[in-house]
């Protein structure tokens, strides 16, 4: 199965990186400087050169393959520096080699490294070409410092999950290690290795800490994880994520932790039919309730009904695909019994409270879910002492807002966009 199928591909790569590093770690005194070539198709962008210190990014700039980013929590700015393999070269008096090296562009050597692949030329033709191109030999150490450079996440994440898992670290200290994940796993690969290293366990553990920091991380390196991430969202499911997951945001205290814990949950919900079952049958959806009724503020439950939203108009939205997988897909969200759920929980009634909120936003979020809703709780909603009320109060109000803005000649607007939702459901409710 797929799971198997992606486990043993991510320890094949792994194991594979520690092969590489082993074999040419300090064989090679030659200079890096080249050697940080990024992508291939990010020529256009302006790549920022790291040093040993940490140094701003600003938007639309790009780093060598192999650099170490972070997010600064406090000014929320991206840094960079050199990675943990750049760094020791950086400490090897590379800069007197710099200017030998200035004659020397990444395309020519990306074109140089292209031509060895071929296996085109050879040894001594390389040297025959004279100061354009160095001799083979230092290209291809350049090209193991490349592919090492593309490993050096791998090490990072090896180096910070054995700090995670030291018991004698502080609070302080887990925090900064779940910090600098977490701006890894937002990519694919390096989510997948986390699970391959055994580290899913070592952060869903950290919801369990009885430190606000610690869990809050926590969560928030789970729902990066499991964003977009089929493969992590099934060892998660299979890890026992859910049911922690759900204990967390039962118990979790602070506001802004249960904001981060529910991103983790939807994350892990969203488009997987045998999580949603599972969290439908562990009684997920009463415990959003009991949440949506505490919430004063109104922004959990905004994110609480966007996730019913998402929840609802995922299953109903398969009819697009008609692909192979169409009847499985079908198959599966079959099991997710959500309409019953809906009606018993009492969501019906629950959704329009969020209607009264000052916030437009909360508002729009509201109608949407509604509208998304309207097929199950449609009688519901007729009976509903005060739905119509509000709905017709709502609609003077932003058809108000409509007039106001034409007078000062702005167009498309998103009060519009209200009326019309508000429309919608009205039109349903007739
Ligand atoms: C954490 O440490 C234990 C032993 O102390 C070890 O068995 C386990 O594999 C480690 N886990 C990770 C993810 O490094
Ligand atoms: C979290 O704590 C609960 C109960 O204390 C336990 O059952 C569960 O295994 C723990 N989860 C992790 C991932 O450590």
């Amino acid at each position: 199965n797929s799971i198997g199928n992606c486990s043993a591909l991510i320890c094949f790569q792994s194991e594979g990186a520690l092969t590489v590093v082993e074999s040419t770690d300090g064989g090679d005194e030659e200079e890096e400087e080249e050697a940080t070539v990024g992508d291939e198709d990010e020529g256009h962008l302006e790549v920022v050169q790291p040093t040993e210190l940490w140094q701003t990014l600003k938007p639309g700039q790009a780093v060598p393959a192999g650099s170490h980013v972070r997010l600064n929590l406090q000014t929320g700015e991206r840094e960079v520096r050199l990675g943990e393999e750049q760094l020791k070269y950086w400490s090897q008096e590379h800069r007197e080699e710099q200017e030998a090296l200035s004659s020397f562009s990444p395309d020519e050597l990306k074109r140089a490294m292209k031509k060895i692949k071929a296996d085109s030329i050879s040894a001594e033709q390389q040297a025959s070409a004279g100061s354009r191109f160095r001799p083979l030999e230092e290209l291809k150490k350049d090209m193991a410092e490349l592919d090492l450079l593309v490993e050096t996440d791998v090490q990072i994440m090896k180096r910070l999950l054995e700090q995670l898992n030291n018991s004698n670290a502080s609070p302080e200290q887990r925090v900064g290690v779940l910090q600098e994940l977490e701006y890894l796993v937002h990519q694919v690969d390096n989510a997948q290795t986390l699970c391959a290293m055994g580290g899913l366990q070592l952060v869903l553990g950290g919801l369990n800490s009885s430190d606000f920091r610690v869990q809050e991380n926590s969560a928030l390196v789970l729902g990066s994880a499991l964003s977009s991430n089929p493969a992590v969202q099934v060892q998660a499911v299979e890890n026992g994520a859910l049911q922690t997951l759900l204990t967390a945001l039962a118990t979790a205290q602070p506001l802004h932790v249960r904001k981060k814990v529910l991103f983790a949950v939807a994350s892990l919900l969203r488009h997987f039919p045998l999580a949603q079952q599972h969290f439908l049958s562990r009684g997920g959806l009463q415990l959003l309730a009991a949440l949506f009724r505490q919430d004063g503020g109104g922004v959990l439950r905004t994110r609480i009904a966007t996730m019913l939203y998402d929840l609802i108009s995922e299953k109903r939205g398969l009819e697009a695909f008609l692909d192979s997988a169409h009847q499985e897909r079908l198959r599966q969200y079959s099991r997710v019994s959500l309409q019953a759920e809906l009606l018993e929980d009492g969501w019906c009634l629950l959704v329009p409270q969020l209607l009264d909120s000052t916030e437009h936003d909360y508002r729009e979020k509201a109608l949407r879910t509604l509208l998304a809703m309207a097929p199950v709780c449609l009688q519901e909603f007729r009976s509903h002492g005060s739905l119509l009320d509000s709905l017709v109060s709502l609609r003077d109000q932003y058809q108000d807002l409509v007039q106001s803005e034409m007078i000062l000649g702005e167009e498309n607007s998103y009060f519009l966009e209200m009326v019309e939702l508000i429309d919608a459901l009205h039109v349903k409710m007739k």
